[in-house]
């Protein structure tokens, strides 16, 4: 495992961030969002990659390309699949490195259907509701932990 290696997976619907529903996901668009991931990266000597996909089943391969390309963590918005996806919990499952759930809205303050996460069964942390500063706390937490 390359120690500072991190994948940053965006699910479903997330390519629409900047127009879909901005009163809670916000106005910055995506792009937006993985260009500070960038930033913040780059400042922290982090190898990171930023990838986005509406198909479960992409976003299972992208993990399990993840196991073997050296990646240490994964910084995740599994967004609808969240709540439904008992596979990608499993290609998590199957993940050894670090695991961050983040959501740009608070999951808990809205319907009972999006209070539980598959994810959060395998997740190291969890944030949700600090909008794209959840993507960038997510990265200072892996900094921290990767120089305690
Ligand atoms: C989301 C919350 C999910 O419930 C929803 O389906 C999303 C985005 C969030 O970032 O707040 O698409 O993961």
């Amino acid at each position: 495992m390359t120690q500072n290696k991190v994948l940053v997976l965006h699910g479903p619907n997330l390519n629409l961030l900047g127009s879909r529903q901005p009163d809670i996901y916000g106005s910055e668009t995506l792009e937006d969002i993985n260009n500070a991931l960038y930033e913040k990266a780059a400042m922290r000597g982090w190898d990171i990659t930023c990838r986005q996909s509406n198909h479960e089943g992409e976003l299972i391969d992208l993990v399990h390309a993840a196991r073997l390309d050296g990646t240490s963590a994964i910084i995740i918005n599994p967004a609808a699949y969240t709540h439904t996806s008992v596979a990608i919990l499993d290609a998590l499952n199957a993940f050894e490195g670090k695991v961050i759930e983040v959501h740009l809205s608070n999951v808990h303050k809205r319907e009972t259907f999006r209070h539980h996460s598959y994810v959060s069964l395998r997740a190291d942390g969890v944030i949700a509701g600090l909008g794209s500063q959840g993507y960038l706390a997510a990265l200072d937490a892996l900094d921290a932990a990767a120089n305690a």
